[in-house]
């Protein structure tokens, strides 16, 4: 009786012990599976190793790498990855004037995924977000082949 009663005891602490376990740890790796991004094998593209002359293009560079490249470098919320052509091509069919365009004022996509109106450095005029998109759009488009 005395030891049935401890084995209960003792089950009973462990139960308590396991749901306060699960409590904890239950939602963290369900979250994380809903919000994961689908697994990239392409290594991630730095845009510093490509070699550039053109100036219009190295401004581009300067003003694209720190503060479009915090999204478009690892394909934050969506996205499409400077020098991944298989994201940039769809995009760089629509034209120019349609990126210029998205760029300056934001874009919603198909999947709700936000670009910001300047990607939110609304201290950058619109030459250098077009400059920045030029950047973007040669990089990608150098990886085609
Ligand atoms: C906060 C993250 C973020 C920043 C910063 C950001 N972008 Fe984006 N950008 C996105 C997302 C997300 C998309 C994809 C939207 C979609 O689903 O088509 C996107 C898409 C684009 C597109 C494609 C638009 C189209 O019509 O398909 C261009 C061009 C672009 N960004 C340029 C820029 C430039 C230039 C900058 C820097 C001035 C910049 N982005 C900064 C998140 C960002």
């Amino acid at each position: 009786m005395n030891i049935g009663t401890g084995l209960g005891r003792q089950g009973i602490a462990f139960s308590i012990l396991a749901l306060a376990l699960l409590f904890l740890s239950g939602c963290g790796p369900e979250e994380k599976a809903s919000t994961a991004v689908a697994p990239k094998p392409a290594p991630l593209f730095d845009p510093m190793s490509l070699e550039i002359a053109d100036a219009d293009l190295i401004k581009g560079r300067e003003i694209w790498v720190p503060t479009c490249g915090q999204c478009h470098i690892n394909g934050l919320g969506g996205a499409p990855k400077i020098g991944n052509f298989d994201e940039w091509g769809p995009r760089i069919a629509k034209g120019k004037d349609v990126l210029y365009q998205h760029a300056i004022e934001g874009f919603l996509g198909p999947l709700l995924n936000e670009m910001p109106a300047k990607g939110g450095f609304m201290d950058l005029t619109d030459e250098e977000v077009k400059l920045a998109v030029d950047f973007v759009v040669y990089a990608s488009q150098e990886t085609q082949q």
